[in-house]
């Protein structure tokens, strides 16, 4: 196909294909997904409808595959993981401008993603070389009334398959996140990528294929979620699931069955500030914490806890910055470009409906076109409005005013999701004390919560995830410990 350059294999007509046993290919169910623009709502791209069966037999082949790849030497691994990397950053460009197109983020941060995804990658290689070529050595002597006969070496062994299932606000970086983890570990990797994202993530798998791994060690299924969702995620031959994304994987990891899961769900993230905290510091990080990306990453601040005193001017000062935000296309890098669909947009009205029907202060007028929705910054929220408690994952960021540091805590504590939170004070050691006593899986002192630098862990408590990420937790979460045993003989004097 002429103008796909290198990506010209994975599209077939107008439609892209899907990934298995070191192949594109055309799905048999005959049957395609539209993927619109968010921008302008219109058809933009279409990938397979991939069936149960095509599912059994890229499982099949990654098995097989996976026996190969578990016995190549893990400079090997590294090696082509390294190529891979540098595959990827020598076509951001391309891969960039199906981000913008299909998840309408802005093409400089489209770009970052892509670069991110490659430097990820190649720490990747490089740690996993490090901490799988070492292994443990324990003696049967150090635990009481035993001779030193035994030897126990203990080594990490991979799992075997793991699925790997992406959201669609970091379509390439949260798929390498698991994709490299899973493969320097020896396993052999599923990806399911999410339909808003899914050609990104299709051209990202192209790098992977070009960089020469073993036939069907990769595969990359497309289709609708409710035709093979459950049936990638219940299947036998999967022995690990990674995904990030909404509360959709509670639902999963109820059906799961006994396999390690890594779950990255959602975030209500809080920003606590305090009397004593430096307002234009905290006002800056409330602006790029609250609407990067429009407020869709599921570590955007999503709740202002500020102290009744310095309220007013900390308002002032984010929105004053916040009159500052560019708003239109993607293309042209705005800082606020339109959701995702428009179920999301409509999900964000209805939390802005009720925030002002309960009397909520508005600092900007609303304003929504199609899927583009203005900047907000809502003031004087109450537990009673929705805004306090539910994920808008969209540029709107409520401020609920508090009289105490532990009315804030409380309100932090009292959310059923807890990845990360952040607190602004000039006082490290009351910092520290708030840190201990927020519930969630990251607090940020005086910069707003992200995920990032990628091999920092990363976690979320209670609804908002099973395990930890970052780049050493995701490699060890993706292998399991194997013990040998070496039964020497008894020593011909024995303690006894
Ligand atoms: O799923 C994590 C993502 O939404 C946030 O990542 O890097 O923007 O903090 P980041």
């Amino acid at each position: 196909m002429a103008g796909f350059g290198i990506f010209q294999d994975t599209i077939d007509q107008d439609v892209y294909k899907y990934y298995a046993d070191g192949e594109w290919k055309v799905s048999s169910s005959g049957n395609s997904v539209i993927i619109l623009n968010p921008s302008t709502r219109q058809p933009q791209y279409k990938i397979q409808a991939c069936t149960q069966d095509e599912v059994n037999k890229a499982v099949q082949s990654a098995k097989e595959a996976q026996s190969i790849w578990a016995k190549t030497p893990l400079w090997k691994r590294a090696e082509t993981l390294h190529k891979a990397a540098a595959i990827l950053k020598e076509h951001k460009e391309s891969i960039a401008g199906c981000i913008v197109k299909e998840i309408a983020k802005p093409h400089k941060d489209a770009i970052t993603e892509v670069v991110r995804s490659a430097d990820l990658i190649s720490y990747c290689a490089e740690e996993g070389v490090r901490i799988l070529g070492e292994g443990k050595m324990l003696v049967s002597d150090s635990f009481p009334g035993n001779e030193r006969n035994k030897m126990c070496l203990v080594s990490k062994i991979p799992l075997g398959i793991v699925l790997a299932i992406p959201p669609f606000n970091y379509p390439v970086n949260l798929a390498v996140s698991k994709i490299a983890p899973a493969l320097i570990a020896g396993n052999a990797l599923v990806l399911k990528p999410p339909t808003q994202g899914a050609v990104a993530g299709i051209h990202m798998v192209h790098c992977f294929h070009l960089a020469g791994f073993p036939k069907g060690l990769i595969s990359c299924i497309t289709g609708k979620g409710s035709e093979i969702g459950d049936f990638l995620t219940m299947h036998p031959g999967v022995n690990c699931i990674s995904f990030t994304g909404g509360d959709t994987g509670i639902a999963i990891s109820k059906k799961a069955g006994m396999i390690p899961l890594q779950m990255e769900l959602g975030g209500k993230d809080v920003c606590i500030v305090l009397e004593d905290a430096d307002l234009d510091l905290a006002a800056a990080n409330i602006v790029k914490g609250g609407f990067s990306y429009s407020g869709q990453r599921c570590t955007a601040v999503k709740l202002v806890l500020v102290m009744e005193t310095v309220a007013d001017v900390l308002v002032e000062k984010v929105v004053t910055l916040m009159s500052k935000l560019t708003i239109g296309a993607p293309e042209d890098d705005c800082d606020i470009t339109a959701v995702v669909t428009e179920s999301s947009a409509k999900f964000i009205e209805g939390l802005v409906d009720d925030a002002r029907v309960k009397g909520a202060t508005f600092c900007q007028e609303y304003r929504r076109e199609g899927n583009l929705i203005w900047p907000l910054l809502v003031d004087n929220v109450r537990p009673d409005m929705r805004l306090a408690w539910e994920e808008p994952f969209g540029p709107v960021v409520p401020v609920v005013r508090i009289t105490s540091v532990e009315e804030g805590i409380h309100h932090c504590n009292a959310s059923n999701l807890a990845l990360q939170g952040c607190v602004f004070t000039r006082d490290i050691n009351k910092a520290i004390m708030i840190s201990d006593a927020m519930e969630t899986g990251t607090v940020q002192i005086n910069s707003a919560p992200s995920r990032g630098p990628d091999h920092f862990p990363f976690q979320g408590l209670r609804d908002s995830g099973i395990g930890s990420q970052g780049i050493t937790n995701s490699i060890n979460m993706m292998t399991k410990v194997k013990t040998t045993v070496i039964n020497l003989p008894l020593p011909s004097y024995t303690m006894g």
